[in-house]
């Protein structure tokens, strides 16, 4: 068995960033990211953190616009964004998911100019990471991190039976998304799936987004399978573990992530990537 050291792969992906951030910066440019926070959700708390700690580390400037849950409504959400939108000087628009439930997160998301939405949530963006490799410009960070590092194991995905387990619109629908146009044969497997172990003894390449402590135990992974776990749980102890059982599953995986160390660090690095990709775009657009 061998690990999939996430860390290790967005190291890889800073070095190549940072010689587009130099090359940026003789030109002037320094990428801006603007996270909007809405409540004080823990988990999301720490991400942004680590989000805006990175950015700081590579020279992207970010700036966290926070809200109390009460202080906002959907349409002054969009005004917002709309400002954003129109400021050259933001690069990237990052609105922090779960919202709460007064807030209505398809409008919000549409509000985002695809251009800046370093998140890849927006029709847009969406819709071109749907049709081919070649379109996936501003793909959604998690699945973009995982394909990153599927490609840095050299871990072929063409013609392999690809079991994604979760079909959130964040992680599962679009990393499905993105393995059937590496030609993998996918099957999406959700809360409604009849039979999961079924479906996931057949896997080649296992992923798993959910966010249920030990949900993959070994009697339902192949042996040799490629196990990727982007689920991120507490156990009893306060332990950050993953969705998949790591003791056990790992003695019959040929490759695993770790959790924490596996996708984790790949979705902010992803976020790096996008928050570069989206500032070239605007400059050769003219729009900066
Ligand atoms: N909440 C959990 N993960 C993410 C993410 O990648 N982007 C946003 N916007 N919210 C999240």
């Amino acid at each position: 068995m061998k690990l999939l050291d996430g860390k290790k792969v967005a190291a890889a992906m800073y070095e190549k960033l940072k010689v587009e951030l130099a090359s940026l910066k003789k030109k002037k440019i320094i990428p801006k990211l603007v996270i909007i926070q809405v409540g004080d959700d823990r988990a999301s708390l720490s991400y942004i953190r680590s989000k805006m700690k990175v950015s700081q580390n590579l020279g992207i400037k970010s700036e966290l616009l926070k809200f109390a849950p009460k202080e906002v409504t959907t349409e002054k959400l969009i005004r917002l964004i709309n400002r954003l939108n129109r400021d050259k000087s933001v690069n990237a628009i990052l609105v922090q998911v779960p919202l709460p439930s007064h807030i209505y997160e398809p409008e919000v998301f549409k509000a985002i100019n695809p251009y800046k939405d370093v998140d890849g949530f927006t029709a847009y963006n969406l819709g071109k990471t749907f049709l081919s490799t070649e379109f996936e410009e501003l793909a959604p960070c998690t699945p973009l991190g995982i394909i990153r590092l599927l490609d840095y194991y050299k871990i072929k995905v063409t013609g392999k039976e690809a079991v994604v387990v979760g079909a959130s619109n964040l992680t599962g629908k679009p990393m499905a998304l993105m393995l059937i146009n590496r030609r993998a044969t996918v099957t999406d497997c959700h809360s409604k799936t009849r039979n999961l172990a079924e479906h996931t003894r057949r896997a080649d390449i296992l992923i798993v987004a959910v966010g249920k402590e030990k949900l993959i135990t070994a009697d339902m992974v192949k042996k040799g399978a490629v196990v990727v776990d982007i689920g991120i749980n507490r156990n009893k102890d306060g332990k950050m573990v993953g969705d998949v059982d790591f003791e056990k599953v790992s003695k019959k995986a040929s490759y695993i992530t770790p959790v924490p160390g596996g996708a984790g660090p790949l979705t902010v690095a992803s976020l790096m990537e996008n928050i570069c990709k989206a500032t070239l775009k605007q400059l050769k657009k003219g729009l900066i």
